[in-house]
Formats: C-alpha cells, sequence, structure tokens
C-alpha cells in the first residue's frame, strides 16, 4: 500500500505538463465533414515553470473560484449579479479551465492555444486591433491578415445563438458580448474563418474575434466551448461524439481528445470493464453535462442521503451534478459530502491534520512505514458506479507528508473534475445521450 501511495504522489504531485501536440489521421476537408480528430491536451500550466506548491495553490486557487462561480451562477436564476458589473449576461459561464487546445485559424493560418471548455459554447480568440487585450504568448490574430476572415451579419443562425448581440450598420455584423459567470468577459465580432485542427482545414465556422477581452484566460489566448448549444466546436463540427482520457497529472504526459469516429476506445487499451450512464440536459443551463449521481459509498458504508441531495430541478436549474473540464476537484452537495467526510474520518485510523494551508478540508498525517488502508470512494450514478482509483481521490502532499482528500463541498449543485476523471477514457455520446467511462492508461493512448 504505501508503494501505491508513493506512486500516486508521483502521479499527482510531480504534476503537470499534458504536452500539445496536435496529431490526427486523415480526412476529408471540405465544409463540417471531418470524419474524425485526435487532439492532445496540455494541462493549462504546463509551461510556467512553477514549483509544485505553486502549481497546487494555483490548482486549488482555479478549482475553487470556478466551484463558486458555477455554484453561484446555478443557485441564483434571477439574481445574475455579474450583469451590473459588465452588462454581460451569465448564461455563459466562466473564464478559466485546466486544459489547453492548439487550434489554428485563418489563411495563411495562425496557431494559438485555447482553454477547452465543456461549460460555454463560443469559441473565441482575441483579435486585431485591441481595445483591449490581455498578453499571451503567441502574436494577436490580425483579421486583416487573413483571406478567409469574414464578419458573419446579424441575421446569420449562430448570432442569434449568442446570448448577447448587438447588430452592425444595416445588419452587416454580428456583435457579441460573451459574458462568465466570474465577470469576465469578451467582446467583439462574430466571424466566420478557416480553421486548422492538426492537418486537417474545416471551413467557415463561427468564432468570436474579440478585441475587448478582460484578463482571467491566463497562459492561452482565448476558449474552445465543446457545451452542447450551436455555439459549440463539437455542435459546429458535427459530431455527435467525442471523447477524452486526462493522464494523471505529470509533465512528460499529454491527454489526448477524440472526436467523431475516433471517440471510441480501442478494447484492448482498456484496463477494466466499460460503465454507461445517461447524460442529462438542464433545460435552464442546456450547455452543460449533467450525470445522475444517486448515492456514495465510503469502504462498505453506502452512505444515508436523501436522494433529493443530487436532484436535478429543471424548472428552476438548481442541483444535479455536472462533469466538467475545467474544475480539478470534485464537489459534493454539503448534505452528501457532510456524510462523505464523517464516514471517511472514521474509516481512517489515524487522526484528522490540518491541511488548511494547502487548501484542502480533510487530511491526515500517516506515520512514518506505516502501511495505510484507504477506504474505498465510489460514485454511484444511474447504471453506473465509479469506483475510484487512490490517486483521484487522495493527494499526497510531499511537502508536508498530509494525505487528503480532493472531494469537497459546494452548494446546490455538484461537480464531478476532473482529477476524479483522470485515468478513464470518457465518452460523450451526444446522439443517444450517453456517457461512457473505462478505467483506461490515458498515456498509452
Ligand atoms: C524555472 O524556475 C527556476 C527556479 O525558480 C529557475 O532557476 C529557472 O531558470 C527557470 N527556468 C526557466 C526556463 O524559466
Ligand atoms: C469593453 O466592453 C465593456 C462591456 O461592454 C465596456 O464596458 C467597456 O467600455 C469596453 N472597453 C473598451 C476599451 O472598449
Ligand atoms: C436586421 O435584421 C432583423 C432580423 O434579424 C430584421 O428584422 C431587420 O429588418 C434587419 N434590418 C435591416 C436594415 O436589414
Ligand atoms: C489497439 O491497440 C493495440 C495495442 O494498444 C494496437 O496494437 C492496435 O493496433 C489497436 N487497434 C486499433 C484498431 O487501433
Ligand atoms: C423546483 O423549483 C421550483 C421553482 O423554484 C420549485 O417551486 C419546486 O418546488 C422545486 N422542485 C423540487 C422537487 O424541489
Amino acid at each position: 500500500m504505501e508503494t501505491k501511495i508513493l506512486h500516486n504522489m508521483i502521479n499527482i504531485l510531480t504534476l503537470t505538463m499534458l504536452v500539445l501536440l496536435v496529431s490526427l489521421s486523415q480526412a476529408k476537408t471540405s465544409k463540417h465533414s471531418l470524419k474524425h480528430l485526435r487532439i492532445d491536451l496540455m494541462h493549462i500550466d504546463s509551461k510556467g515553470n512553477f514549483s509544485r506548491s505553486e502549481l497546487l495553490q494555483r490548482m486549488t486557487r482555479r478549482s475553487h473560484q470556478r466551484m463558486i462561480h458555477l455554484s453561484r451562477k446555478t443557485n441564483n436564476l434571477r439574481q445574475h449579479d455579474s450583469k451590473q458589473a459588465t452588462g454581460a449576461q451569465t448564461d455563459a459561464y466562466l473564464g478559466s479551465g485546466e486544459f489547453v487546445m492548439d487550434i489554428a485559424i485563418g489563411t495563411p493560418s495562425k496557431s494559438f492555444p485555447a482553454i477547452i471548455d465543456t461549460g460555454s459554447d463560443l469559441v473565441w480568440t482575441q483579435c486585431k486591433p485591441c481595445k483591449r487585450c490581455f498578453k499571451q504568448s503567441t502574436s494577436i490574430f490580425d483579421p486583416s491578415k487573413s483571406s478567409t476572415y469574414k464578419k458573419l451579419p446579424c441575421t446569420a443562425k449562430l448570432c442569434k445563438a449568442l446570448p448577447t448581440q448587438k447588430c452592425g450598420k444595416r445588419n452587416a455584423s454580428c456583435e457579441y458580448l460573451y459574458g462568465y459567470a466570474d465577470q469576465s468577459f469578451t467582446v467583439g465580432n462574430l466571424a466566420s474563418e478557416t480553421f486548422t485542427l492538426g492537418s486537417q482545414s474545416v471551413k467557415n465556422i463561427a468564432f468570436g474575434c474579440g478585441n475587448n477581452n478582460t484578463d482571467g484566460f491566463d497562459k492561452s489566448s482565448g476558449l474552445v466551448g465543446l457545451g452542447r448549444e450551436p455555439l459549440s466546436l463539437i455542435s459546429q463540427l458535427g459530431f455527435k461524439k467525442f471523447s477524452y482520457c486526462f493522464a494523471s497529472l505529470n509533465l512528460e504526459k499529454h491527454s489526448p481528445m477524440f472526436f467523431g469516429s475516433l471517440a471510441h476506445l480501442n478494447a484492448s487499451a482498456a484496463a477494466g470493464p466499460t460503465q454507461t450512464t445517461p447524460l442529462v440536459k438542464n433545460p435552464i443551463y442546456p450547455s452543460f453535462y449533467y450525470l445522475s449521481l444517486l448515492g456514495v459509498t465510503i469502504g462498505s458504508t453506502k452512505l444515508n442521503i436523501p436522494s433529493s441531495t443530487f436532484a436535478l430541478n429543471k424548472t428552476d436549474g438548481t442541483g444535479g451534478m455536472i462533469i466538467d473540464s475545467g474544475t480539478t476537484f470534485t464537489y459534493l452537495e454539503a448534505v452528501a459530502y457532510n456524510a462523505a467526510k464523517k464516514a471517511f474520518i472514521s474509516q481512517m485510523k489515524i487522526p484528522v491534520a490540518d491541511g488548511s494551508d494547502i487548501g484542502f478540508d480533510v487530511c491526515f498525517k500517516p506515520p512514518k512505514s506505516a502501511s495505510l488502508d484507504l477506504p474505498k470512494f465510489i460514485l454511484h450514478f444511474d447504471g453506473a458506479d465509479l469506483d475510484l482509483p487512490e490517486s483521484n481521490y487522495i493527494f499526497h502532499d510531499s511537502d508536508t507528508g498530509l494525505l487528503c482528500l480532493t472531494i469537497t463541498a459546494s452548494a446546490g449543485i455538484s461537480i464531478l473534475g476532473n482529477m476524479q476523471q483522470q485515468n478513464f477514457f470518457i465518452k460523450y455520446d451526444l446522439g443517444k445521450n450517453k456517457l461512457s467511462f473505462i478505467p483506461t492508461q490515458c498515456d498509452k493512448l
């Protein structure tokens, strides 16, 4: 067990680079007819030369902030408190995320890193001329240097799909304002361009050419929305399936993402059975991917949690659990979390330790050279049990020697974060509204 913990420690704590390379197999290049695509993701902090404790701090801060924004957004349907601040409406949400993909746009094409976000839809990058742009590592896209750039008219279907738009003179242009729940936003023209994804070009992808962008999109040049609504890259490319496999956060490892016919797992790579659960839609927040979480088991104890704890209310949009690419940790509605915490602590045979300095609620200080049996942590979904490997719910901080639980509390909405998804091949079948997961060593794909 001790070696297992050490191994986990190395996996998680060595943190963080998922080298980004875009590779893919051949496919047609006419408009929206990509058959399949593979893109390798990297972790957002992989190029930052951060120390381990800085990485942990950054990750924890981003994760908690995202949870707070998500929780506030889905609990306060009528309050829209970021509205006064930016004029932005909050139907779209949230600037930051954890994984980055390289995309290239224009003719000739310019490449830039963009955060992937399963919680929003618009694809956008910073554009010249800048009224307000944040610092980015690549040069800012200049539409006047691209022969395939076209502003979309206000009458375009995708202009109408924007939560907030304004029409230019004689409807000639579609001006968008896309706000996120953390009050960050991008403002610019909705345009169409040729996108190059790996070596394949796709024409006429609608994207936000943003020339007034708030900071908050750290280490990227924009965002790729992968939500369920029409503006997202997934919807525009017409793919009915996509999948990803987040490698344990480790410097040398990439995390592949697959679209279309490549989204199936090659059976020989599976390290366990495939489990499948419904993908649920919330009519109030239609971009998000909701799952039906029914219960939790800690060790051998199935927790006694009221069934309403994780229920999604489709009338006011509150509650439920989303699966998210941009939240690091998992958050359970407080009633369930408190029951899980209590059961976990009582089943650990050692006293709790204070982990607040490193941002965790439940930590333990294992005695040196003792072997520890950690209680299991199982999430019961409708039709599928996610029996988490230890490294997916325990963080070993080598600086302090603490073992900390990476599942914590939220209010209202619950979130399945990406640390809990690591080393599972996760497939979204949008045609059948099903999500499948298969234990897989992601860096071997
Ligand atoms: C990374 O950080 C270390 C320590 O802060 C420093 O010595 C080193 O020069 C940095 N490397 C790069 C490439 O910036
Ligand atoms: C950017 O957009 C916001 C929101 O519409 C607006 O309040 C602000 O004045 C704009 N900034 C610039 C420099 O145009
Ligand atoms: C602009 O488009 C709207 C519908 O999107 C239409 O009602 C209006 O007549 C158009 N205006 C002009 C000047 O074309
Ligand atoms: C499946 O994976 C195995 C080994 O990982 C490989 O040899 C085989 O070619 C793969 N098959 C397909 C169809 O990709
Ligand atoms: C769902 O939300 C509506 C509106 O807030 C409320 O009236 C209703 O009681 C809620 N349903 C449940 C089952 O909590």
